[in-house]
């Protein structure tokens, strides 16, 4: 049987290993997070040849599973069909050769995933949002998502700290002919979140928002977003699952960095469970991707 496959494996610490050794220390953790698929594939690829029928008798490939396995992140082979059929065909051109340009940057896996993006836009235009603020641009393709997901009039509100990252992607943003959408704003995310509830009209103004920056302080975030975001309106957040990591037993061995963001995400998550002003929304795509819903 299947079933609980992944709990056997944390026990048996196969799980474990294949994240906390040293190369965990050398990298960051999105690449931790793609030598644990990459384990689990192995380890799961092993396990079907185990269960292999003999006859000709295949099983119903939905056998085995329950509400604890049910998940089809299992291969990168699976992640790449998803990219190349419903992804990568629809992405704007000038978001591609963003991404590809982005791809060469020493800091290029802070990008977002093109799926991400992809979601992004999807959940702006269902919201129809049309006043949103994004913090955490980096060279600009979660931005350049928005943009494009935007109505004319509609808004992005854009904070870094690093201006000239996004001056490297601000050119694409202009050649997709929506700069006009983005009003970048450079410093840190909670200074300019505070300027703006401090704005006459900046409480409960905005529709949506997106955090992808700063992780050890989301919780502040969350508060400030809370009162910006209007009732209804839409607050995702980003690598809240942390390669992973935030399954993984508080005694793993991890780099610092990793040890620190991990346990504050851990936080993050518990607390917006528990948080009656929001409905919430754990999505295991990308990072790790938090859909909250401002209820009150
Ligand atoms: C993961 S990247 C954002 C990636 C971006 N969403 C994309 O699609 O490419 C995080 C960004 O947050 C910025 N940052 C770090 N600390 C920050 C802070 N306290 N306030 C605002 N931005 C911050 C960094 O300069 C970096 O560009």
């Amino acid at each position: 049987m299947k079933k609980n496959v992944r709990d056997e494996r944390i026990n048996t610490g196969t799980y474990v290993e294949a994240v906390s050794g040293q190369k965990l220390d050398q990298t960051h953790p999105y690449y931790s997070g793609r030598t644990t698929n990459r384990a689990r594939q192995r380890a799961e690829s092993e396990m079907d040849r185990a269960m292999a029928p003999s006859g000709d008798t295949v099983a119903n490939v939905h056998s085995g599973t329950d509400s604890t396995n049910k998940t089809l992140l299992k291969s990168d082979a699976l992640y790449t069909y998803i990219l190349d059929t419903t992804v990568f065909p629809r992405e704007h051109e000038c978001m591609r050769d963003l991404r590809l340009i982005t791809d060469r940057h020493p800091k290029g896996f802070m990008q977002s995933s093109s799926d991400e993006a992809q979601l992004l836009g999807m959940l702006i235009k269902m919201a129809g949002a049309k006043k949103t603020i994004e913090v955490g641009v980096f060279t600009g393709y979660s931005l350049l998502a928005t943009a494009l997901a935007l109505p004319e009039d509609g808004k992005v509100l854009a904070i870094d700290t690093d201006r000239d990252c996004y001056e490297v992607g601000r050119p694409f943003i202009e050649k997709a002919d929506v700069a006009h959408k983005v009003d970048f704003r450079q410093g840190t995310g909670l200074e300019r979140l505070d300027e703006l509830l401090a704005e006459e009209d900046g409480a409960a103004s905005y529709d949506f928002a997106f955090v992808d920056a700063d992780k050890p302080n989301y919780v502040r975030y969350h508060e400030q977003l809370l009162r910006l975001v209007r009732i209804g309106g839409t607050i995702i957040y980003d690598n809240t699952l942390w390669g992973g990591t935030v399954a993984l037993p508080a005694s793993t061995p991890m780099s610092d960095l990793d040890t620190r963001f991990s346990a504050a995400l851990r936080d993050f998550n518990a607390k917006l469970a528990a948080d009656p002003r929001i409905e919430v929304c754990q999505l295991a795509i990308a990072d790790g991707v938090t859909i909250c819903r401002r209820l009150i």
